[in-house]
């Protein structure tokens, strides 16, 4: 006899990365973007209606695997991320992500999704949504340092919200950089290929680094810095990963997400535990300053919080409204009674 059918209960929406590219673009990606960065600042500014812990990081020789979870006690939120930086070298990507959104009153849960190009996504609307708040106001141009899968997202998101219309682009890797450039080209940027890190920032009022290294890099050294530049530091994301010298985070105002998580993973980690940040929520709500004048060299030290992901999956939730860019997936086993998992079971046994 053949197993019955699940119930309804048993299906939970699926967005897969096919789904989640057609989603994108028929919402069309600057659009996306500025979304995303708006409910990311609706939730940043209810930062203590949430559930907060550094992300759960199970370190390695090769990278990391990390599980983000967070709850503003309607919804739970987590997202399951690695970050590899030799991973390219044998044909995979740095960052691959999944995630899951559940309802907090049943504990069941709702939507599964893709999430690599949703973290692109995210933390692209994340540095764009900060430079709103701390870059000069008439930025036009970025240095984009580092050229890999991050990059381009990076580009389209402080266009859409900053209004940057040129990139000095910079990678150790020159492929790097023609294919950033490839996929940029005819969009409307003024596109600036640099051989030198000091060639990317002439001229830049944001400077964004969004290098993969597994060790204490330095990418930019304080004699690249000048005043008045916003720094969008978010390739340091891990304990013995960074890529600013030590003496920017002097001279620097530095912003944050999450303390407890930055001073682990992000720039900070090379400074004293009492150095002194500001974090972005306050900013946004009004309880603390951002940029106060034109010559303050600000830093936002981006390491990626789970709120941002719970940002997007509160989005993609509401977006399947309008584009059912989903499958459902049977992933709860739904017994008639309740508690007669074991005889559901057994409705599936061969004769
Ligand atoms: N903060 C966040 O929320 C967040 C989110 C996603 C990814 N990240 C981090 O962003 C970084 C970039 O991610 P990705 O997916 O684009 O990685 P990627 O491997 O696709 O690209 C990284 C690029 O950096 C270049 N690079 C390495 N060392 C360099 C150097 N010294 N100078 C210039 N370029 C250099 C590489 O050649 C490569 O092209 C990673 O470190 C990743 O962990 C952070």
């Amino acid at each position: 006899m053949p197993a019955p059918l699940p119930s309804e209960l048993a299906y939970i929406r699926f967005v897969s990365v096919e789904n989640m590219m057609k989603l994108v673009h028929s919402i069309g990606i600057e659009t996306m973007l500025k979304d995303l960065a708006r409910y990311i600042e609706d939730d940043f500014r209810r930062w203590e209606d949430f559930d907060k812990t550094p992300r759960v990081a199970s370190h390695s020789a090769e990278g990391v695997i990390e599980l983000m979870p967070t709850s503003d006690g309607e919804d739970y939120g987590f997202k399951y991320v690695n970050g590899h930086p030799s991973n390219t070298k044998v044909g995979l990507q740095t960052v691959t992500a999944f995630g899951l959104l559940a309802r907090v009153d049943t504990g069941y849960p709702e939507l599964l999704c893709e999430m690599t190009l949703l973290t692109a996504l995210r933390t692209a609307a994340t540095s764009a949504m900060v430079a709103r708040h701390l870059a000069p106001k008439q930025a036009r141009t970025m240095a984009l340092i580092g050229n890999g899968a991050q990059s381009e997202f990076q580009a389209l998101a402080m266009r859409a919200i900053v209004g940057i219309d040129t990139l000095r682009m910079y990678d150790i890797d020159p492929a790097a950089t023609r294919k950033a450039v490839g996929n940029l080209e005819g969009q409307g940027f003024t596109l600036v290929p640099c051989d030198t890190p000091e060639e990317a920032v002439e001229g830049a009022q944001i400077i964004t680094t969004c290098t993969a290294d597994k060790q204490y890099a330095t990418i930019l050294t304080d004699n690249l810095v000048g005043d008045g530049q916003h720094i969008n530091a978010i390739g340091g994301d891990c304990p013995g990963k960074t890529e600013l010298h030590r003496d920017i985070l002097n001279r620097a105002d530095v912003f944050v997400e999450y303390p407890p998580q930055t001073r682990v993973e992000g720039e900070i980690q090379q400074m004293p535990e009492d150095f002194e940040v500001t974090e972005m929520w306050q900013v946004i709500s009004g309880t603390a300053p951002g940029r106060v004048n034109d010559r303050q060299i600000t830093l936002f030290d981006g390491v990626g919080f789970a709120i941002e992901d719970f940002s997007a999956l509160r989005y993609l939730r509401d977006k399947l409204s309008e584009h059912p860019f989903y499958q459902e997936l049977d992933i709860i086993a739904d017994p008639d009674d309740p508690r007669d998992l074991f005889g559901m079971l057994q409705r599936a046994a061969p004769d």
